[in-house]
């Protein structure tokens, strides 16, 4: 069976997103219609992911909430006749199995997905980082193209990648990529957040990643890292170390990655998924439109 379970960390502070996210998830912020955490799982499902397991923390709840059937609210737009309000509720009833397990301590991305562990087992998995959507609408399949590249290769680690402006790359993680750059290529390291003079390449880590679950072999053994937290890209690093196959896949350029991690990127996000609504978005761009050629 190909993979279908995927790690979604959301137990983040989102300190970066304050005052909005002081007591929401970031992940719950709305980008057009629907919070990020609901463009995340769409996207997961359009690549073929049927159980998905978040890593939560403080005063994420409502992410839970959000994804269970609420039999209350159903029964009253039905009595009330609200059928199209009712269409917009179909997302409970998707093809997915949610679990839930929290990092109890904020020891780090690395350290999030370590949680999973004991519920992931000894099968592979997908991490896709609840905070980021790539592209609009939940109509990218990155995911089921790492999935393919990953049982077809046979690679310990497939990561994605943006290019991202070269002042820009102390923000992501960075590779540092052997031989040809295509849309895929194989990766010889990856530094954490390096800055402008280190970074080895402009290839970003794209917020999804597929993994044996060697991962969690050397995540064990990975020390705190850059700002003392357990990262992720160190365990990856680990692996290729010990002479894991890891590979890079581009994100094509119709799949921008939307990074809610940070408000510039945020308001992006949001005004791109708004123009892009079928019912208000060319009135937004009228008005949008109007306000810029304002004298
Ligand atoms: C994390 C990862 C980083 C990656 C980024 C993608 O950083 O540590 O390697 O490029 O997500 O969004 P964070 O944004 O959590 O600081």
């Amino acid at each position: 069976m190909s993979i279908d379970i995927a790690v979604v960390p959301v137990a983040g502070l989102g300190t970066r997103l304050l005052p909005a996210t002081k007591s929401q998830p970031k992940e719950m912020l709305p980008v057009g219609r629907k919070p990020v955490a609901q463009h995340v799982v769409e996207e997961l499902a359009h690549s073929g992911i049927r159980r998905l397991l978040f890593v939560t923390g403080k005063g994420k709840h409502s992410i839970e909430n959000h994804f269970d059937t609420d039999g209350d609210l159903i029964t009253y737009l039905r009595e009330s006749g609200r059928e199209q309000e009712l269409g917009e509720l179909a997302f409970e009833r998707q093809d997915m199995e949610y679990f839930y397990t929290r990092q109890r301590r904020q020891l780090g991305l690395g350290h999030a997905v370590l949680c999973a562990a004991p519920l992931v087992g000894r099968q592979p998995f997908v991490v896709a980082l609840g905070d980021s959507i790539i592209g609009l609408n939940a109509e990218s399949d990155i995911v089921a193209r790492m999935i393919e590249q990953f049982e077809a290769t046979k690679a310990d680690v497939v990561v994605a990648f943006e290019e991202v402006p070269r002042d820009e790359v102390f923000r992501y993680g960075i590779a540092e990529p052997r031989g040809p750059i295509g849309d895929v290529f194989e990766l010889a390291s990856l530094v954490e957040k390096p800055s402008v003079d280190e970074a080895p390449s402009n290839l970003a880590v794209a917020a999804r990643y597929v993994f044996s679950p060697a991962i969690f072999d050397k995540l064990r053994e990975t020390k705190p890292g850059k700002g003392g937290e357990i990262q992720l890209t160190d365990a990856i690093q680990l692996v290729l170390n010990s002479g894991g196959m890891g590979l890079g896949m581009r994100l094509r350029p119709d799949e921008r990655r939307f990074d809610i991690g940070n408000f510039g990127s945020y308001f992006r996000a949001f005004v791109e998924f708004a123009l892009s609504d079928p019912h208000y978005g060319d009135g937004l761009k009228e008005y949008v439109q109007a306000l810029l050629d304002r004298p």
